[in-house]
């Protein structure tokens, strides 16, 4: 992954998000850009906001740890629902919660677990939030992040809108229930330190953060990625670069032949959508991609 700087996410905040549809391969190529970095001494974390403990499979560790040391240099974290409850509880919770709470009987617990089944992303939220602290303390030279599949993404980059529209009801609920001026305060304080937490998470991800874009020869996942695109791009955040994985090199059986023919169309209407983007191939290996000699040959091929 080279860019005029020798690597693609040097010239931003070296923070990498990889993103893309689900089972396309954006763990197994965040996890071998982590060891990239990490092989040049770099501290690195690893760190993923997907609620299925996906890294410390592909690395092979098993720890409690958090984050965990995979080998020097090189750190993992997922990131589980219980950390973005922690994060919710010190940035917001009690404060929204107690205001809530004055005029709807809900415990604490069910009123986390109601906020973020009634916004998707608002665990992204937390999450984009904690990556931003994280890259600020400066403890880490590169960050990659592994992110879930891309539905929740997009919720996230529309959390915030979201989020106003939801917190803005909430005075109007109040002055129905005639709680007066005093009350009203308050959620208003909160929605306006809200509003700046999500503007400060948006600037962040458009000036820190480089997007890899993961997809495979295939027609959905084609067909989904124009419209991929074209979100990311109404956000102002631009996708550096593009892999393709899964492409088959070796035609040496007539199932192979037969898959590569087909891949062929995919691939050249990929490399003609996108010709102003640095593109990667990374081939079908006929093993699964685990541990680290695996991620090496990946390593290798993603970073020539
Ligand atoms: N180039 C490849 N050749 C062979 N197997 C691959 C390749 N890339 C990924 N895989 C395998 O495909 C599966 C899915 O890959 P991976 O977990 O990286 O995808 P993902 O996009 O992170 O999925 P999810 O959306 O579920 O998080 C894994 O078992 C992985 O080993
Ligand atoms: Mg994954």
């Amino acid at each position: 992954m080279v860019d005029a700087n020798g690597q693609v996410s040097s010239s931003k905040g070296n923070i990498t998000m990889f993103t893309g549809k689900g089972g396309v391969g954006k763990t197994t190529c965040a996890a071998a850009a982590a060891l990239y970095h990490a092989s040049s001494e770099e501290r690195t974390l690893a760190i993923s906001t997907d609620a299925t403990p996906s890294l410390s499979h592909i690395f092979e560790v098993a720890s409690d740890e958090k984050p965990t040391m995979v080998r020097k240099s090189l750190y993992i974290n997922e990131l589980g629902v219980e950390e973005v409850k922690e994060m919710w509880d010190k940035k917001f919770g009690k404060e929204v919660y107690e205001v809530f709470s004055s005029f709807v009987a809900i415990d604490y617990v069910e009123f986390v677990e109601f906020m973020t089944s009634v916004l998707p992303g608002l665990s992204d939220e937390f999450m984009v939030d904690y990556i931003k602290e994280l890259s600020r303390k400066g403890e880490y030279k590169a960050i990659v992040w592994d992110t879930a599949p891309l539905g929740q993404t997009l919720a996230l980059l529309k959390t915030p809108a979201l989020l106003g529209r939801h917190l803005r009801m909430a005075p109007r609920i109040y002055s129905k229930l005639r709680l007066g001026q005093r009350r009203r305060e308050p959620i208003l304080d909160i929605i306006r330190r809200w509003e700046r937490l999500s503007a400060d998470n948006m600037d962040f991800l458009s000036s820190m953060v480089s997007f890899v874009m993961v997809t495979i020869p295939e027609a959905l996942a084609v067909e989904q990625l124009e419209g991929i695109f074209r979100e990311l791009n109404e956000y102002g955040l631009k996708v550096q670069q593009l892999i393709i994985n899964n492409v088959v090199k070796e035609e040496d059986s007539d199932f192979l032949l037969t898959k590569a023919r087909q891949q062929k169309n995919y691939l050249e209407l990929i490399y003609d959508r996108y010709s102003d983007l640095p593109i990667i191939e990374l081939p079908m290996f006929p093993y699964e991609l685990k541990g680290l000699d695996r991620l090496k040959e990946v390593e290798r091929i993603l970073f020539p």
